[in-house]
């Protein structure tokens, strides 16, 4: 068992590890136990992850009390499940003294963060993530929430766990198309902050493709490490932390824009695109770097273009509506090499025109 540790000072007054392995979900819960021993533990999971074993690999035979979300994923990140999430809580008379355990993607990860934040005024959470999402971005970092009927993760809070527990194991059962495109987040990471983590990528992409667990373990670790550093710099996003939504205006935008038909990490992909032709026109571009990326994206077969049917005004009404905007448009984050976020003028993020964007989203669809 190959275990790494990652410290991170994400409050003031706190920190919390990220154990990260290969095969080491059966022996968690032992960890916890003596972790946090005085903790009722409370899993919450989803359906997925009992049909695939994971949930009897943790906890065994133990009699462990558990919420089993039933429909798996972003369908069933509403208020709705938090509460039964809560409720199912209070029947079993978990007090103050509980723990969250949450095992599954970032919509498990996120719901249980956030029931947990609220349960008697906020409990214990830790997360053990199990897809490429949560393992290189929402299990750290400390934000939850659920969608409400207007818009996604309307309700939430930042609320940080007491642990993180990555086994990359787990991502075998994963399927394929969430396991590569969950990936694009592991490529964002590499753009914003480290030119030898995109190096890696480049030249092990094969190995990531037939998830070596050596490689997966480095991937994690880099991950954390990145996301890690910017959330310490900045927990509750008032400027760095911005880097992390490198290829995510766009990419949003063009999410919702096909009534979440692309996966997220396809629409990053299109997104971190539409940040390079932009970076081009700015005169920050470079057309030897555009090819690594478009070629490493192409790579894990994320789509590079806009697909067709796809409206622009719809896409530029919600670049509108992003949670980041001011004055009815966001900023937009973007790098001026590989591995370095463009820092200017104390921001992270950069005011470009609307008309610069359309003609952006124009070339997106050739
Ligand atoms: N909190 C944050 O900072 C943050 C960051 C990024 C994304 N998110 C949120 O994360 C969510 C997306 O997360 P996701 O992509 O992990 O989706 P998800 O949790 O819906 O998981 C995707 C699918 O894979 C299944 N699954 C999960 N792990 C599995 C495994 N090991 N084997 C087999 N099947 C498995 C799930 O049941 C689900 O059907 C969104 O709601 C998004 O808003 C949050
Ligand atoms: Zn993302």
């Amino acid at each position: 068992m190959n275990k790494l540790k990652v410290k991170i000072p994400a409050t003031a007054d706190g920190s919390y590890p990220i154990h990260i392995g290969s095969g080491t979900l059966s022996g968690i819960w032992g960890e916890l136990e003596k972790d946090f021993p005085k903790l009722r533990k409370f899993v919450v999971t989803d359906s997925n992850l009992k049909k695939c074993g994971h949930v009897k690999t943790l906890i065994g035979d133990k009699k462990v009390c558990s919420y089993v979300i039933d429909p798996a994923g972003e369908v069933s990140k509403t208020i709705e499940t938090v509460v039964k999430i809560v409720e199912s809580m209070e029947k079993e008379f978990f007090g103050r003294d509980s723990m969250v355990v949450a095992l599954g993607g970032g919509t498990v990860g996120d719901m249980a963060g956030f029931a947990a934040a609220i349960f008697k005024r906020g409990v214990k959470v830790v997360q053990i993530p199990t897809t490429t999402v949560a393992q290189a971005d929402s299990s750290v970092g400390g934000k939850t929430g659920v969608d409400s009927t207007i818009s996604k993760n309307a309700f939430g809070a930042f609320y940080m766990p007491e642990a993180v527990y990555i086994d990359v194991a787990t991502l075998k059962t994963l399927d394929d198309v969430q396991y590569r495109a969950g990936l694009v987040e592991s490529v964002k990471h590499a753009l914003i902050a480290d030119a030898k983590y995109f190096d890696f990528l480049e030249k092990n992409i094969q190995a990531v493709l037939d998830k070596e667990p050596a490689v997966l373990e480095k991937l994690a670790f880099w991950n954390c490490t990145i996301k890690a550093n910017v959330v310490e710099n900045d927990p509750t996003e008032k400027n760095m932390r911005r880097i992390l939504n490198f290829g995510h205006t766009i990419g949003h935008a063009v999410e919702s824009a096909s009534n979440f038909d692309l996966l997220h990490g396809e629409a990053v992909s299109i997104g971190i695109v539409g940040a390079e032709l932009i970076a081009q026109e700015l005169g920050f571009g470079d057309e030897k770097r555009f090819e690594r990326i478009k070629n490493l994206l192409e790579s894990l077969s994320m789509p590079l273009c806009i697909p067709k049917g796809l409206d622009k005004e719809k896409i530029i009404d919600i670049i509108k509506r992003d949670k980041k905007a001011v004055d009815l448009w966001p900023n937009f984050v973007l790098i001026e090499d590989i591995g370095k976020a463009l820092f200017r003028d104390g921001q992270w993020a950069h005011k470009v025109d609307k008309k610069l964007i359309e003609e952006t989203l124009d070339k997106l669809t050739d």
